[in-house]
């Protein structure tokens, strides 16, 4: 008989991660406290754009494998839990929130049945799965857990869950571990790496990549300011020292730096936990990263004044990208609205466009104008700043555009544009971490 899998909370990891095991050919249940949530996905539509992930759960419904609901009773025939819900920065410190994690294992713990597995793969502090297990073996002696992290990025989600390039399982016995080999068959058959370690270690290896790609970007990012005070490139810099393959090309892209909803909480979160543990000055290092990262966007700030005026006010800014990254709507910590937002605070009259984060966007700021007609954005500018580096925006002819704007300045926030053809277009062009070759 083929395994019954639940997954506790359908946001973005959890919606995606349903429809994929559904995939696989297991009937699916999930769970969410959300009855409009639930009413949607029940409806084969997803609260958020995430390419092909609408397709496949659409298709997945239809073959009555994936359902949803709201009520953990829902759950209690099903073998394997996977808890998907999130973990949020606290409102007043560095610290993940665990409420939800909590709460979902005190719901699901009295009622899953006997041998069934509850796999965390939610971010969490070291630590948590070992309490979280002793809870359960309190509340119902007969279940297990055991830690799966995740490490799928937005917009590739749908494939990162199918075909990850490698999979963590912490356990503490092989019953545990067989049983996720039976739901990652298909994976192992293909030859995914399958690495097994110890609840803390499985913890650890997810808060461990995202801070290693956050250095990376930081890292890029404080050589785009030794750059500039230098006179240097920074694009040519990281593509000569990406060739070496121990360095790597990728995650080198310098600008205004990381956002989204893991990499900025995860090595706060991260930074909180090694506090707790006495450990610190390990990871003080992390500290230096955030603050690189933040620093980025106010040099787009002082690049902004340093070519309109000191006085911002009443001034026209085009903002092209409100996402934390292209091919998403999603605008948790995202640098380009960071940098709307305080342009707009500066007394300017900023306008944003976003082919699909305008919506979410305008939810978290409504005072910010935004637009979905990128020539209302252009209109009269003084300034345009290129943030989020949506493929749309590179296709731009730098021509047609000149003649809608007031005043023909690029700041290109990601280092994306061709910033040759912007130039031969008559545009003067600011990046971070380049010299000006057109004072
Ligand atoms: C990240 C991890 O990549 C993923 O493995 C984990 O599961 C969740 O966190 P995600 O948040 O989707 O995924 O975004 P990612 O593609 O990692 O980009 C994060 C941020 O870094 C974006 O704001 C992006 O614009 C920025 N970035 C990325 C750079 O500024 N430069 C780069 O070279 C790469």
């Amino acid at each position: 008989m083929a395994l019954k899998i639940s997954v506790i909370g359908t946001g973005y990891l959890g919606a995606t991660h349903a429809a994929c095991i559904s995939s696989l050919g297991f009937d699916v249940i999930g769970i969410d406290t959300d009855p409009s949530k639930v009413a949607l996905l029940q409806k084969g539509k997803v609260p958020f754009f995430e390419p092909d992930l609408e397709e496949l759960l659409a298709k997945e419904i239809a073959t009555g494998r994936l359902t949803f609901s709201t009520s953990f009773d829902a759950i209690k025939d099903a073998d394997v839990h996977f808890i998907c819900v999130g973990t949020p920065q606290v409102k007043d410190g560095l610290a993940a929130d665990m409420t939800y994690v909590n709460s979902a294992l005190e719901a699901l713990a009295p009622v899953i049945k006997a041998g069934s597995l509850v796999v965390g793969k939610s971010t969490v502090p070291v630590g948590t799965a070992a309490r979280l297990r002793a809870r359960l073996l309190e509340v119902n002696p007969g279940a297990d857990l055991a830690w799966n992290p995740e490490f799928l990025r937005e917009g590739f989600a749908v494939d990162d869950t199918l075909n990850p390039n490698r999979l963590v399982v912490g356990v503490t016995n092989d019953r545990a571990e067989d049983i996720l080999k039976e739901v990652y068959a298909k994976n192992l058959a293909n030859g995914t790496p399958w690495v097994r370690a110890d609840l803390p270690t499985s913890e650890l290896v997810k808060v461990a990549a995202n801070s290693f790609l956050a250095t990376k970007i930081s890292f890029i990012n404080a050589m785009a300011e030794i750059c500039e005070a230098a006179g240097g490139d920074v694009t040519v810099l990281a593509k000569a020292i990406g060739y070496d393959p121990r360095i790597g090309s990728r995650f080198l892209q310098a600008g205004i730096g990381f956002g989204g909803g893991c990499l900025p909480k995860d090595i706060r979160a991260f930074m909180a936990r090694a506090e707790e543990l006495g450990a610190k000055q390990a990871l003080e290092f992390l500290r230096e990263v955030d603050s690189i990262n933040l620093r980025a966007r106010q040099r787009v700030i002082d690049l902004v004044r340093k070519d309109l005026s000191e006085d911002l006010i009443g001034k026209k800014v085009a903002v092209l990208g409100a996402a934390f990254k292209p091919d998403s709507d999603d605008v948790r910590d995202s640098p380009a609205l960071d940098i709307a937002v305080q342009i707009h605070a500066a007394g300017a009259s900023v306008v944003v466009h976003d082919p699909k984060a305008a919506g979410p966007a305008s939810k978290r700021f409504p005072a910010l104008k935004f637009t979905d007609d990128i020539e209302e954005c252009l209109r009269d500018a003084e300034i345009v700043l290129h943030l989020t580096e949506w493929k749309m925006y590179r296709e731009l002819d730098p021509g047609v555009i000149k003649s809608l704007v007031k005043r023909a300045i690029l700041i290109d926030g990601r280092n994306a544009l061709d910033r040759s053809a912007w130039q031969a277009a008559g545009w003067r062009v600011r990046a971070l971490g380049r010299t000006d070759t057109n004072r």
